[in-house]
């Protein structure tokens, strides 16, 4: 079905599994969550039938290494930070239909029965080689479990699988010198069998797929994909010596656990199956169903290539239809790392600036990294919320409701006859369904929120044009008509920002005393009738002063 474009009946949208091994910061949530929540909302609203899964990623060495450190389990590290982080996403209204983790037992379940499935099949291939292993700890050390120098930089720190002082890529036989991280000797290569699943094998139908077949995806995304295939895929283990993750469920396993990017995307299936325990399969394999994958730019070759090659090794499971992968955000100019602490953490900003969450959410949509990586600087995010959110979006609102209250009793306002102008703004209103509809239909949330501001700054301009507190002196019907037409103007605003700004656009409903409006009103000029009466008036957004701003910077630099 080369670059056709399929009608779907409905969309199954899912988030990255964050690592339960820290909490969340700025940088999952313009990456993943805030597009995904943004999309999904919109879909919503126009009355489309849509799921958004989400949940913890429990395995994987990072946990372990942490619980390590730490000197507790790392179950206790998960617990830990799965509730912090479903947290997080519930205060800033990351609409999940399904927030679960990899060590529930329904997930446990679903990852055996898939790998079954596919040893079932022949569609592994079981291979011996030579892994290096802790003689005193008596176990095989993960990649990360190994340090030593790196052969390229001679930094005398470098990890099993990457060098951070220089970047490179490693595998743990080129380290010099290598040591085990937990006991501190010299490990030895010992033999290991593993499970591989052989990429190498699907070459050619991935090739078809993406390279033919998805053109349309995100040249970011498409561009990886790519090189990833112009290179050759090579057959990829998917199981690993370790005691923590989920035993390969074969009879002479010990000791051998599920390769976490093996059961972490089927977590996505685990987590439908948990939401719908006898209808999930509607939801993907259903071909009148979609499936988008919301991820950082790093996991694009696990939901491009690993998991579709997984699913389709499988048989019964629909591909992805999309994979609209975000580059990175880096933090005043560096890049967010929760290992350094370079980052501006969910739960701290929710204390430090209470009741401000829809203002990051703007501010990470308004700099989304969607096509290259972004800065995210705490000046920009003040300049944007007092130059757009307050003096835009919040002013305009405000300035038609309180003009409303002094000359009509809060009460909408029957208009007269329409000016050329009227019509122009009317006009003007009524294109900008379309125009949002179809930059939110290929996720250019950027440039979708920019168009719903747009809105704003043009019913500014129109009161300032028409100056109703002027006109009010001598033609009472003529100021009628232009709060009709800027409370209309408000109403609809109401409507477009609701998937960004879910909390704000609640208030200026109540402010407006709506229930909210669905998304095909969005462009109409009769949404409010006359003599609707208006709520109380409220600013919907407040400036941020210098002080607040300098107090998250000085925050940051006693980090550096
Ligand atoms: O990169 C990460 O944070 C991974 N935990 C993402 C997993 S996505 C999926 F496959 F579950
Ligand atoms: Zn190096």
């Amino acid at each position: 079905m080369k670059g056709e474009q399929r009608q779907f009946k409905r969309t199954l949208v899912t988030t990255a599994l964050p690592y339960a091994n820290g909490p969340v910061h700025i940088g999952h949530l313009a990456g993943v969550y805030v597009p995904a929540d943004t999309y999904v909302r919109y879909l919503r609203k126009k009355g489309e039938e849509v799921l958004m899964i989400g949940g913890s990623d429990e395995h994987g060495v990072p946990i372990t290494l942490r619980a390590r450190n730490e000197g507790i389990s790392p179950q206790d590290v998960v617990d830990r930070y799965h509730k912090m982080i479903r947290q997080s996403f519930e205060d800033f209204g990351i609409s999940f239909d399904v927030y679960s983790r990899t060590t529930s037992k329904i997930h446990y379940e679903t990852s055996a029965e898939f790998f079954l499935s596919l040893y079932r099949k022949g569609e592994f291939i079981e291979k011996t080689t030579e892994q290096y292993y802790d003689e005193e700890a008596e176990q095989f050390l993960a990649d990360r479990y190994i340090t030593g120098i790196c052969p390229r930089c001679g930094n005398p720190r470098a990890y099993g699988d990457q060098c951070e002082a220089c970047g490179t890529s490693l595998s743990p036989t080129e380290l010099i010198d290598p040591h085990s991280t937990i006991s501190g000797s010299v490990p030895v290569l010992r033999k290991t069998k593993h499970w591989y699943l052989p990429l190498d094998k699907y070459e050619i139908f991935l090739k078809e797929w993406i390279l033919e077949g998805h053109t349309e995806w995100k040249t970011n995304v498409f561009g990886q994909c790519k090189s990833w295939l112009d290179l050759g895929l090579q057959p990829r283990a998917v199981s690993r010596d370790l005691d923590w993750g989920i035993p390969v469920p074969l009879e002479n396993a010990e000791g051998k656990v599920l390769y976490v990017w093996f059961d972490a995307p089927i977590g996505y299936i685990s987590n439908t199956r948990e939401l719908f325990p006898n209808d999930w399969e509607k939801w993907w394999k259903d071909e009148e169903t979609r499936i988008i994958h919301f991820i950082g730019k790093d996991n694009i070759v696990f939901h491009c290539i690993i998991f579709p090659v997984m699913l389709k090794a499988e048989g019964s499971f629909n591909l992805p239809d999309n994979v609209p992968a975000n580059e990175f955000l880096n933090l005043e100019g560096d890049k967010i790392s929760t290992s350094r602490n370079w980052a501006v953490w969910l739960h701290e900003y929710l204390e430090e600036l209470p009741g401000k969450q829809d203002v990051l959410r703007y501010v990470l949509t308004a700099n989304a990294p969607e096509t290259k990586d972004n800065d995210f600087t705490w000046k920009d995010f003040q300049a944007r919320n007092n130059n757009e959110l307050v003096a835009i979006l919040g002013n305009f609102v405000n300035r038609a409701v309180v003009l409303t209250g002094k000359y009509f009793e809060g009460k909408v306002p029957q208009g007269g006859e329409l000016t050329d102008y009227d019509k122009e703004m009317l006009v003007e209103m009524a294109g900008i369904r379309k125009a949002v509809e179809k930059l939110m239909d290929t996720f250019h949330f950027r440039d979708a929120q920019r168009e719903a501001m747009n809105l704003a700054r043009i019913g500014n301009k129109y009161l300032a044009d028409t100056e109703p507190w002027k006109i009010a002196k001598t033609d009472m019907l003529r100021t009628a008509t232009i709060l009709n037409i800027a409370l209309q103007i408000a109403a609809n605003l109401s409507i477009v920002f609701e998937p960004f700004l879910p909390m704000s656009m609640e208030r200026l409903n109540k402010i407006l005393n709506i229930s909210s409006f669905p998304w095909n009103r969005l462009g109409a000029a009769d949404l409010l009738p006359a003599g609707h009466i208006l709520g109380i008036p409220e600013l919907l957004f407040e400036k941020i002063d210098d002080a607040t701003i300098e107090i998250q910077v000085q925050k940051l630099l006693t980090l550096k």
